[in-house]
Parts: C-alpha cells; structure tokens; sequence
C-alpha cells in the first residue's frame, strides 16, 4: 500500500511516498525559513502563497525520488489540520484533487497523529508505548495504547515547548527558527550557572512553561548579554526544560507500566532530551525510540504514515484524543 501525502500545515510544504506506513520511498521538504526568516516568524499569508507556488513541485519530485507514477500510487493523504488555515487548505485542496483524478481514495490526517507516526518510520516501534510530543504548537503526554487508541494523559497549561524555545531564543538575539540555534549555543553554556523554576501543576503529568519563560526573560534583562552569559542562561533554560519533560515522562511510563517511551515533534530534534532519555531510560530499562532528524520536524512522510495506520478522522483541532 503506497500512500503520497502532502504537509502544508506551517511553513513547510512537504511531500512524501511510504510503502505499508513504514518505508520510506520518497521525502521532499521544501522549507520556506528563508522567507520568514526576515520577520523572526511565520507570517500566514506568505506561508500560504509559497505553498502555492511550491505544491506541484514537491509532488513531482517525491515521485521522480520514488521512481514511481501516479497509478502506482494506492492513496493520496494531507494534514488537515491543526494549523495556519491557509496553509492547510493548499496541500488538502491538492491532494483531494489527485485522489479524485486518479480515483483513490483522499485521507485528511490530523497532525498531531502524524508526529506520533513519524516514530513508525524506517522502525519497528509498535503500541503500546508512551509518546511525549513537543513541537512548536503541542506539548501533550500520550498512552498509545494501539495505533487508534490514543489517551491524552497531561498537556501544557500555557506555553508550547517549541514555543518557549523560539520565544527565548529571539530575547537571546539568536536567528529564526529559534529552537535548534538555542540547542546549539546550549550546548556552549553551563547547564547550572542559573537556578530557574520547574513548574508544579495540579494534575501530575500537565506542563507550564510560561513561569519558566518569564523568569528566563528577566535573566536575560538583568544580564551583561555578553556571549558567555547567554550561553548560560540557554544551557540553564535547557537543562530546566529537559528535566521537566523527562521526569515527568517517566513517571508516568512507571504508573501505566509502558516498557517503551517515544518522542516525537520538532523538539525531539533537541540534542539534551534525546540524551537525556537515552540515559534515564536505560537505567530503567525501557526502551527509548525517537524518529529520526529528519523526521521529528514538519515532514509528509509522517503523514503518510498516519493515513496508513489512522485512516480516517474526524477531528482537525488539537483535541483529537480523549482525555485518560
Ligand atoms: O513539529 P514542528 O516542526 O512544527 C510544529 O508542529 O510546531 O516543531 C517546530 C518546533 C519549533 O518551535 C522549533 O524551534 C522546535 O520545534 N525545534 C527545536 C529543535 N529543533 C526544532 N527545539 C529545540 N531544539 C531543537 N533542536
Ligand atoms: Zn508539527
């Protein structure tokens, strides 16, 4: 079953063949950083305008990468949200299209279950496991108890983790995209020069990190933005961020006896977190699975691959799993 998806959702317009939700036949990403680069964000409707430009492209590409035509293909998929709306509606509109011409079916995938996909590709994780997904948008602890039989356990009250990241990151003077140019000056700088606060919510595996946000962006106020302090305080503000998520992950992989753990979402593109888990999971054997690079962030191979295992849903919003 070769399925061809389309991922528009951000500012990424992807494009991707996987054979049986795993193997990998094809991946294009066309990334629009560049663009957006200039405004330090993403601006909506020039995101939306390039994935105009840019859809047909991807899609012949994956193809000529697949070696493959679009008889071959057994089923056509695109994120249909969450995410910017304008975006969205180009890679949908799309891949409806192809489905109808070549009269295979369309599936709309939710995002969110395409992150978790992503660790299905190229391996051989299979539910049951615990999925913590950090990415710009999410940071949600799930119990994949089967492929659809997803139960949210604790999400963020506040602040996304991706978001977080690329917040500090801009305050820290760093380039757009945020988030892995803070990794890198993190790993720099000593993870202990300044104590910042972890966040107790109510409910044991909910997250916040917007007191944790705030209390980095007066550090950084008071500080002598010289390039060692900033090295610090992104080492410290990493170090703070990774013990949250990995503590509280584990805890919950202890109550709800999971022996496999699983990251996924741009921010388990995060060198601290992978080793970080790598380490702690080890020591408690479980078995720790992350996707690759290339996969953790926006991708359509991962779409692909949720249309295989999810072929249908319902929900397009964040709320497509019920609450443990
Ligand atoms: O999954 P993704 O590509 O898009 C969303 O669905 O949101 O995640 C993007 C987020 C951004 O906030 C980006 O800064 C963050 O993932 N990110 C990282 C790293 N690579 C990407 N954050 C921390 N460390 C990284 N290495
Ligand atoms: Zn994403």
């Amino acid at each position: 079953m070769k399925i061809l998806a389309i991922e528009s959702s951000c500012d990424e317009t992807a494009c991707a063949i996987v054979e049986d939700g795993r193997r990998v036949l094809a991946n294009v990403v066309a990334s629009q950083i560049k663009l957006h680069a200039q405004y330090g964000g993403v601006i909506p409707e020039l995101a939306a305008r390039e994935h105009l430009v840019s859809v047909d492209d991807v899609v012949e590409h994956a193809l000529n990468e697949a070696k493959l035509a679009l008889r071959d293909i057994d089923a056509f998929a695109a994120t249909i949200g969450p995410g910017l709306i304008g975006s969205l509606l180009v890679g949908t509109q799309a891949a409806k299209t192809l489905s109808i011409l070549n009269e295979k079916p369309f599936h709309g995938v939710n995002h969110l279950q395409g992150h978790i996909a992503s660790n299905y590709l190229e391996s051989e994780l299979k539910p049951p496991f615990l999925c913590l997904l950090v990415s710009g948008g999410h940071t949600q602890l799930l119990d994949v108890q089967d492929y659809q039989d997803i139960r949210l356990l604790g999400e963020t009250l506040d602040d996304a983790i991706g978001e977080a990241y690329d917040k500090i990151a801009r305050l820290l003077g760093l380039d757009y995209p945020g988030g892995p140019n803070l990794d890198k000056l993190a790993q720099t700088g000593n993870p202990n020069a300044y104590d910042f606060p972890e966040a107790q919510c109510q409910k044991p595996y909910d997250f916040s990190f917007s007191g944790l946000k705030t209390a980095v962006m007066k550090c950084i106020e008071k500080s002598d933005h010289t390039e060692e302090s900033k090295a610090d305080i992104a080492a410290s503000f990493q170090a703070t961020a990774v013990s949250t998520l990995v503590k509280k992950t584990l805890q919950a992989a202890h109550e709800f006896k999971h022996t496999q753990i699983a990251v996924a979402g741009g921010v388990a593109a995060n060198s601290a977190l992978r080793k970080t888990f790598e380490t702690q999971c080890a020591a408690a054997s479980i078995g720790f699975y992350r996707p690759q690079m290339k996969f953790c962030t926006d991708n359509a191979a991962m779409i692909a691959s949720a249309a295989y295992y999810t072929p249908v849903t319902h929900r397009i919003d964040c709320d497509v799993f019920s609450r443990a």
